[in-house]
């Protein structure tokens, strides 16, 4: 479908849950689940697929299962089997802290998952424990092997950059891409919800970046791509630079997103939420088409973060990205 702005919205992000099996500090407040949605507001998987049948009829082909942490929920496996029968759903995608990745990498390929995205912001063991409030780093790495192993591909790593943090292994990072078929990419850190990093941390963006690796390559601008291409000269990956602030993207936009407790967010910066659920409890597929279809509607041309706009009041792990 094409919003207001003649955009093609072609791309649903949905938020399966927002439990999390760790605690990422930009993410989630310090009090981390204390305000957990209950149970009972949170989407079936029968709830779920009814709205994806909905959405590819109105031309969505790509779906990225989000959390918080997507791969805590109970049978997610049977819901990406379920989801990948959809008539007009090409691609189903998951991003992933990664912790649970090793066990789980094979089934969610054989169910129909294309490929991930993992978010690790360090390569240091006490490192990854501080920010993530005590998760164990060599669980991702070997979450990352195993998807690898399966073809959970081409992977992305996800590094939200920080000053203060993870500005001394960006190098290392960019490493990593010389010899792995990976994209490193580079997140701006951005102001959501209730998280707050502290003095610790600070604000980069990409642009610091980039000037510091001088021999980075532009690559061609994808197609409905958040993020900006660079390769090292004959590497087997790529890095990426995801600028939502200092150069944002918002015109290129292709996406909405469902939160787990049934919201359509039609922009990730803006406030505006549709309720799905009782239309989903009490409507035909006629009328579960036509809100979706008036959500899309409601999406803003872009948002206002950097005219001063105050940050969203929902948290990142009730929204999955
Ligand atoms: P690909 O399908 O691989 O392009 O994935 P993706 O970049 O859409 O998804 P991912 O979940 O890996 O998101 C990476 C980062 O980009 C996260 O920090 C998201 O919050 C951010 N991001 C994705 N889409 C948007 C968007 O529309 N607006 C903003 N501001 N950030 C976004
Ligand atoms: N700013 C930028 N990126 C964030 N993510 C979570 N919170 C923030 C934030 N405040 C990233 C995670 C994950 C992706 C879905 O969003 O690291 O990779
Ligand atoms: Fe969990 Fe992802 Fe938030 Fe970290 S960023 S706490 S892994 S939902």
């Amino acid at each position: 479908m094409i919003d207001n702005f003649g955009r093609e919205i072609n791309y649903l992000r949905i938020s399966i849950t927002d439990r999390c099996n760790l605690r990422c500090k930009y993410c989630m407040p310090e009090a981390g689940v204390s305000n957990i949605i209950p149970h009972d507001q949170i989407l079936s998987f029968e709830e779920i697929l009814r709205l994806t049948e909905a959405a590819a009829k109105l031309g969505i082909s790509k779906i990225r299962l989000t959390g918080g942490e997507p791969l805590v929920r109970n049978s997610i496996v049977d819901l990406i089997g379920r989801m990948n029968d959809i008539d007009g759903i090409d691609e189903i995608d998951i991003t992933t802290n990664g912790v649970l990745l090793a066990d789980l990498a094979e089934d969610l390929k054989k169910a129909g998952v294309k490929r991930v995205n993992i978010s690790l912001d360090t390569l240091d063991h006490e490192k990854y424990a501080e920010i993530t409030r005590g998760g164990d780093l060599n669980k991702v790495l070997a979450g990352i092997k195993e998807a690898q192993r399966v073809g959970l591909t081409p992977i992305k790593i996800n590094v939200v950059a920080l000053g203060g943090f993870n500005e001394d292994e960006f190098g290392d990072f960019i490493e990593l891409t010389r010899d792995n078929d990976i994209s490193v990419r580079f997140i701006e850190l951005m102001p959501i919800g209730s998280a707050d990093v502290g003095e610790n941390y600070r604000f980069i963006s990409n642009e610091e970046i980039l000037k510091r690796f001088p021999e980075l390559e532009p690559m061609e601008k994808e197609k409905f791509s958040v993020a900006v291409n660079y390769k090292l000269p004959e590497a087997k990956g790529n890095v990426g630079f995801i600028s939502a602030l200092s150069n944002h993207f918002c015109a290129e936009c292709n996406k909405i997103r469902l939160t787990s407790d049934g919201k359509i967010k039609p922009c990730l910066h803006s406030n505006d939420e549709l309720d799905m659920k009782k239309v989903l409890a009490e409507g035909s597929d006629e009328e579960v088409l036509e809100a979706l279809k008036a959500s899309i509607g409601y999406k803003v041309e872009h948002h206002k973060l950097n005219e001063g706009a105050a940050p969203i009041s929902r948290d990142m792990n009730k929204i999955g990205g």
